[in-house]
């Protein structure tokens, strides 16, 4: 199949951009590089610069290789940005997506895998949080993806789009070519290795007073390869669904802030110094998934179900490429 990957440049971008020339797909990758890193993308892939907001680069792009699914991974992910510059995110995360999918109904493409987002839910009331958890989002960043999950199902309804929304958990790790670049770096995990190379002095923990077991925060990390393949299986079930579907992608296992601090020392040696700061607005205590329904519907398996298997493949990487993409 041929399939276009928005933000494909970018840190799953790549590594699903990766997964599906593993897997024997043609893939075109269109991304702005605000964020992304062109020596990201796998040389068997199509490389086009250009912005969700272009309705000719889309047109020409749909047009000129014949796409016939789009992976809609592009958009902007920082939450504490989120709540400082709400109309970027809404522009590209929302209207930005509208113009693609328009242009998609307007040259026949109709089937979408859309990246979604654990930050739909909000503060969960049940722990874990399955797809029909009530969906209540404390940050734009959460509110915009959700706003893309309602449009893709109208789109459906119209247009007939065949969809799937895959809600990511807290993705980390690396490939053995591609893994996280971001700058600055946000993420626990990224942030955790850049102290253990000793490219930052200390880890600031966002808070200790949480009603969790140690007071700090908990989430459920999943490896990025994981969440690559759950792509390949959204791709490959796409025609079995005549409506929007949405599944929740994590391990099912919590750890505490704490806890991944740990596990890095074991994986790294390093010491990681960490210093206690007051909580970042926006961060719910706790937030595990289930992903029964995607093991039942999709069939997916966690191929890396360990912490640690995510941290030292996120350390290995950065160990070989110390300054990322920069060569
Ligand atoms: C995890 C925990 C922080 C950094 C992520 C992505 C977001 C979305 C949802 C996909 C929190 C704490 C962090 C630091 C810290 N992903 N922390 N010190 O906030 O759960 O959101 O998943 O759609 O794009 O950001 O992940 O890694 O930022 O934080 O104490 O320097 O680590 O407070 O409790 P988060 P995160």
């Amino acid at each position: 199949m041929t399939v276009l990957v928005t933000g494909g440049a970018g840190y799953i971008g790549s590594i699903v951009t990766e997964e599906l020339v593993n897997s024997g797909n043609h893939v075109v990758v269109l991304d702005n590089l605000s964020q992304g890193h062109q020596t990201a993308v796998v040389p068997e892939a199509v490389f086009i610069k250009g912005d969700l907001c272009d309705q000719e680069i889309l047109h020409n792009t749909l047009q000129k290789y014949g796409v016939d699914v789009v992976m809609h991974l592009a958009a902007d992910k920082s939450v504490e940005n989120s709540m400082i510059e709400p109309g970027k995110f809404f522009w590209n995360n929302v209207a930005c997506g509208i113009n693609l999918l328009d242009c998609m109904v307007k040259n026949g493409v109709m089937s979408m895998v859309f990246s979604s987002s654990a930050a739909v839910y909000g503060q969960p009331k049940e722990i874990p949080i399955t797809e029909d958890a009530p969906l209540d989002p404390v940050n734009v960043y959460g509110e915009s993806k959700l706003i893309f999950e309602r449009i893709l199902r109208w789109y459906g309804e119209i247009h007939g789009l065949k969809s799937i929304s895959l809600r990511y958990f807290n993705v980390a790790g690396a490939s053995k070519r591609f893994g996280s670049d971001c700058r600055p770096e946000t993420n626990l995990i990224p942030i955790i290795i850049e102290v253990a190379l000793g490219q930052r002095k200390y880890l600031s923990v966002f808070g200790d007073d949480y009603d969790t077991e140690d007071g700090t925060c908990i989430r459920d990390y999943i490896h990025v390869l994981d969440i690559a393949r759950a792509h390949i299986l959204a791709l490959n079930h796409l025609d079995a669904y005549t409506s929007t579907k949405v599944f929740n992608f994590g391990s099912g296992d919590g750890y505490s802030v704490l806890e991944v601090v740990e596990e890095a020392r074991k994986v790294t040696g390093a010491t990681i110094p960490i210093d206690f700061c007051p909580r970042r607005p926006g961060d719910p205590p706790k937030l595990v998934a289930s992903s029964d329904l995607a093991k039942k519907n999709l069939g997916w398996r966690l191929e890396y179900p360990r912490l640690e298997q995510i941290i030292k493949s996120a350390w290995l990487w950065r160990k070989e490429h110390p300054t990322g993409y920069d060569y």
